[in-house]
């Protein structure tokens, strides 16, 4: 379990004044400068050293990623985007980030910028996120009035940081459909290669991160990398903010120790299951994209990267979706299904057309109105849209219906033969 002192979102829960006097009281914007005059190649290997994965779904090492950008700055600008785009279903993080402890972002907004030798950098939120832009940036603007940011400012990297509101499409959180709907046009993604550390945004090197990543940055460079390293697992290290949704009896986020037994995490923050750990009957443990567990793999999985992906899941944002025995899980996959289908952009015919064929052979599903052949036919079907797109939605539409006939096959078929039997009374 991780300890008081080991936390970095000291705020999350907004007990505490977010503003720049309440931060500052927590720790944030402590001796930046000298964070700064470590200069941008120790940054980085701090950054590596931690192991710090991005927090956004993928899991890509920060430090790693923050070393392919040019290690000069030459006729092009460079830029960070920051993703709060925040639109995974059960995914409600960042948000807390914003409103209750944005200036762990700003912060960290200079000192990521700083280690790639960039001068702006662009918040990218969440449409539907009012408050949390109107919280966010007022904290930007006490940072620019206390001359932490700006042109000339006291740590010697002239920055300017902006907030870009999205309009509410989940695929304007892919990192490249965000830089094009950044840029003005519309939110789809980019083929890749080349990759944003080379054409990013406006055809200039950039690094896209999500808000945790960032926001974490400036804590780990002063706190040492073996501190973070040290919390959670090899490869799987640090802290992470956790969202418990569903069917808990209270709901939360939470900052907690990676690698946390799914159980503890549940009982220990989320006052348990409804009706007791025996009541459970899955859990969607990274967000909506992730394939489900059922309750036998609940019972000691671990939550970090490596443990999930060994029982053919993922941590994904960390996003963890609740369902007791009273689920019809054969509808909720069906209702992800929708969602898959609704926010495909439409540029690849393997998500624009499968996610519609899924969703409507999910539908049929949930009646029981359809062939016992149709499962294995639905599983394939998924496979053929799974890594052959442009971006990973197509991933994400297809791993949550390969594990609800990975492990809830049996519920399908009888589900199917139930119906029949109806049918033919
Ligand atoms: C359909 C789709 C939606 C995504 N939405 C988000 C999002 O809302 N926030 C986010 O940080 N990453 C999101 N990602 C992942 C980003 O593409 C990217 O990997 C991430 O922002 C990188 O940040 P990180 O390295 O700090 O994790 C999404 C990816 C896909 C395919
Ligand atoms: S996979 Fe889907 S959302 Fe992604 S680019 Fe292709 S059509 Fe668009």
């Amino acid at each position: 379990m991780l300890s008081d002192k080991d936390r970095i979102f000291t705020n999350l829960y907004g007990f505490q004044d977010p503003g720049l006097e309440g931060a500052r009281k927590r720790g944030q914007w402590d001796n930046t400068k000298a964070i700064l005059e470590l200069g941008p190649e120790a940054i980085v290997d701090i950054m590596k050293k931690s192991g710090l994965r991005g927090r956004g779904g993928a899991g890509f090492p920060t430090g790693l990623k923050w070393s392919f950008m040019p290690k000069e700055i030459k006729e092009r600008p460079h830029y960070l985007v920051v993703n709060a785009d925040e639109s995974e279903p059960g995914t409600c993080k960042d948000r807390d980030i914003m409103r209750h402890d944005p200036h762990t972002l700003v912060e960290g907004c200079l000192v990521a910028s700083f280690a790639m030798r960039a001068h702006a950098c662009y918040i990218y939120v969440r449409g539907e996120f009012i408050r949390e832009k109107e919280a966010l940036q007022r904290a930007i603007d006490e940072a620019y009035a206390a001359n932490l940011i700006g042109k000339n400012n006291i740590h010697g990297w002239d920055f300017d940081l902006y907030v870009h509101h999205g309009a509410g499409a989940y695929i304007c959180g892919e990192e490249t459909a965000l830089l094009e709907s950044l840029e003005g046009k519309k939110g789809q993604p980019r083929l890749k290669p080349p990759f944003p550390a080379n054409v990013g945004l406006y055809g200039c090197p950039t690094t896209v991160n999500n808000v945790e990543s960032i926001a974490v940055a400036p804590t780990i460079i002063r706190r040492g990398a073996d501190w973070f390293a040290g919390i959670g697992r090899p490869n799987n290290t640090g802290t992470k903010v956790f969202c418990i949704s569903g069917h808990v009896n209270k709901p939360c986020n939470v900052e907690e120790e990676m690698g946390i037994p799914l159980r503890e995490l549940i009982d220990r923050h989320c006052g348990g299951v409804r009706g007791g750990w025996d009541n459970l009957l899955a859990v969607i443990p990274g967000g909506a994209s992730v394939p489900l567990l059922p309750k036998s793999i609940c019972d000691d999985v671990l939550m970090d990267f490596d443990s999930l992906k060994a029982v053919q899941s993922g941590l994904g944002t960390a996003a963890v979706i609740v369902m007791d025995k009273s689920t019809d899980v054969i509808k909720a996959i069906q209702r992800l299904a929708y969602f898959y289908k609704h926010e495909s952009c439409g540029q690849c015919t393997p998500c624009r057309e499968g996610t519609g064929w899924m969703w409507r052979v999910m539908t049929r599903m949930v009646k029981g109105d359809a062939k016992v052949s149709e499962i294995d036919l639905l599983q394939e079907v998924s496979k053929e849209i799974e890594g052959h797109t442009i971006c990973a939605l197509g991933d994400a539409a297809a791993w949550p219906i390969q594990g609800l006939i990975r492990h809830f096959r049996p519920e399908i078929e009888k589900r199917i033969a139930d119906y029949s039997r109806m049918a033919a009374e």
